[in-house]
């Protein structure tokens, strides 16, 4: 008899399916819970609720464990591209070389945007945030790409990712371009994804972008590092508006909304303009950890605390170490990554942050990589987007391919019970 749970409710017992996964998870199976007890479970932030199961990602917050497809975040980082990792997480395996240059030429396919979607970036001010204004294009491609996805279709399905991967890096770029007033440039298809992804960004018209190899696999790694998390918050909306089929496209924007912000995808920046606040303040990291201890204070440690970590972000690891690289490859000398260093080390000899197993996280370290790169404060949680945009994918298409229902939460009411109507004259 396979292990259930018990519960006692009103003096009656009721019984629930343990299921286990294949790193020997466990989790309370209580899909017939409500027709069986009249109850509902309640759990803000979702902090102990399963959403799914899952083949993509696995990680042990605990342990620092994180693996895309079984393969360790570490291997794929020393050893992986950004392109071979994508293909992994949204098809389960690593492609031969074939099939890996197959996958990067049929994105090549799909890089050229309607022009008339620069009727609508042109809508845009400068001022806009690239987030925004990233979410708001990709939710327009469905205007340029409506033909519906018939998802048991492998051939609709293939072609549909590799639209959203060559779409979605130009559309990135021509953010940025417009947020700096540059003219919009488009893939070269003799260059890689990653290769592309700095041109598109940088190159003027007036000169050829020298690509730097160095910064190119600095890029590459971050991005790999970003791929996939499991079910955090920009990925299950992804799935939840997917789970409504509503298209690709569509479900992405929302996932792009969603890692705006600050808590989530958005930290990236706010690390940059904390740690750049602390420099402007005189370079007084007790003064700071004091601010993100006191509960009187909305001031929390940018980069820090994970809802799954409570060990060390095994990303935030690797990201230390390439943003020592890239920063001596490039004779950069920023003093911002020295207060990141001091902060760090304050903040994990401090009993607060220890007692609540708050550590770096893998938006600590990398916008100081991003400003090495030369990448603008407010275009990182773009790159984020970019690097997630094969996680987002893969959830999306498991999901759908999965059949899975609707995603439709209950709730417990705590408003006005039935009261009678009063006329406009008698209030
Ligand atoms: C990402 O989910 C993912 O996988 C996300 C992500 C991904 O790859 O998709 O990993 C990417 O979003 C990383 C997280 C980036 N966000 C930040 O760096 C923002 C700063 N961090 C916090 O806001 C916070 O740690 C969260 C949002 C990340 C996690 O919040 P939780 O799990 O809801 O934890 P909590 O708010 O319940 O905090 C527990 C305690 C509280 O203190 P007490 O009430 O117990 O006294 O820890 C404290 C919090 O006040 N705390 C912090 C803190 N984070 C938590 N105190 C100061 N500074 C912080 N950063």
């Amino acid at each position: 008899m396979s292990e259930t749970a018990k519960l006692i409710l009103g003096g009656e017992e009721f019984e629930f399916p343990i299921i286990e996964g294949s790193e020997n998870e466990k989790a309370i199976d209580i899909s017939k819970l409500r027709g069986s007890t009249g109850y509902i479970t309640i759990d803000p932030g979702f902090k102990n609720t399963g959403s799914c199961g899952s083949e993509i990602t696995y990680l042990d917050g605990e342990k620092g464990i994180l693996r895309y497809r079984g393969h360790s975040i570490e291997s794929l980082a020393d050893n992986a591209d950004f392109l071979e990792t994508s293909y992994l997480v949204i098809f389960g395996n690593l492609p031969s070389k074939a099939e890996l240059t197959k996958f990067e030429n049929d994105i090549r396919k799909h890089t050229m945007i309607d022009e008339e979607m620069k009727n609508i970036i042109d809508g845009f001010p400068k001022s806009a945030h690239p987030m925004g204004v990233l979410s708001s294009l990709t939710s327009a491609l469905t205007a340029f790409n409506p033909k519906s996805l018939d998802i048991n279709s492998e051939d609709q399905l293939y072609n549909a990712v590799c639209k959203m991967l060559g779409k979605f890096l130009v559309l990135a770029s021509w953010v940025y371009k417009k947020h700096v007033g540059l003219p919009l440039n488009y893939y070269d298809n003799s260059k890689g994804y990653v290769e592309n992804l700095l041109r598109l960004m940088f190159e003027i018209p007036t000169e050829e972008y020298k690509i730097n190899p160095e910064i190119v696999n600095a890029l590459d790694k971050l991005l790999i590092l970003h791929v996939d998390h499991e079910q955090n918050c920009s990925t299950s909306t992804v799935r939840i508006v997917g789970s409504s089929h509503a298209g690709l496209f569509a479900s992405i924007s929302a996932g792009v909304s969603a890692l705006w912000g600050p808590l989530h995808g958005g930290a990236n920046q706010a690390v940059i303009e904390m740690l750049e606040a602390i420099k402007a303040d005189g370079g007084d990291i007790d003064k700071f950890i004091l601010k993100a201890k006191d509960k009187n204070d909305s001031f929390r440690l940018m980069g820090f605390g994970h809802r799954v970590y409570k060990n060390f972000d095994p990303r935030a690891r690797i990201i230390k170490k390439a943003a020592d690289d890239v920063l001596g490859a490039l004779g950069i000398e920023d003093p911002v990554l020295d207060i990141a260093k001091k902060l760090e080390k304050v903040a994990l000899e401090d009993e607060y942050f220890k007692s609540r197993n708050l550590y770096p996280n893998v938006d600590f370290y990398s916008g100081i990589i991003y400003r090495a790169l030369g990448i603008p404060t407010d275009m990182f949680t773009v790159m984020f987007a970019i690097g997630r945009l094969p996680g987002w994918i893969s959830q999306w298409k498991e999901m759908r391919l999965n059949g899975e229902p609707i995603g439709r939460p209950r709730q417990v009411y705590n408003g006005e019970t039935d009261r009678p109507f009063v006329e406009l004259d008698n209030r």
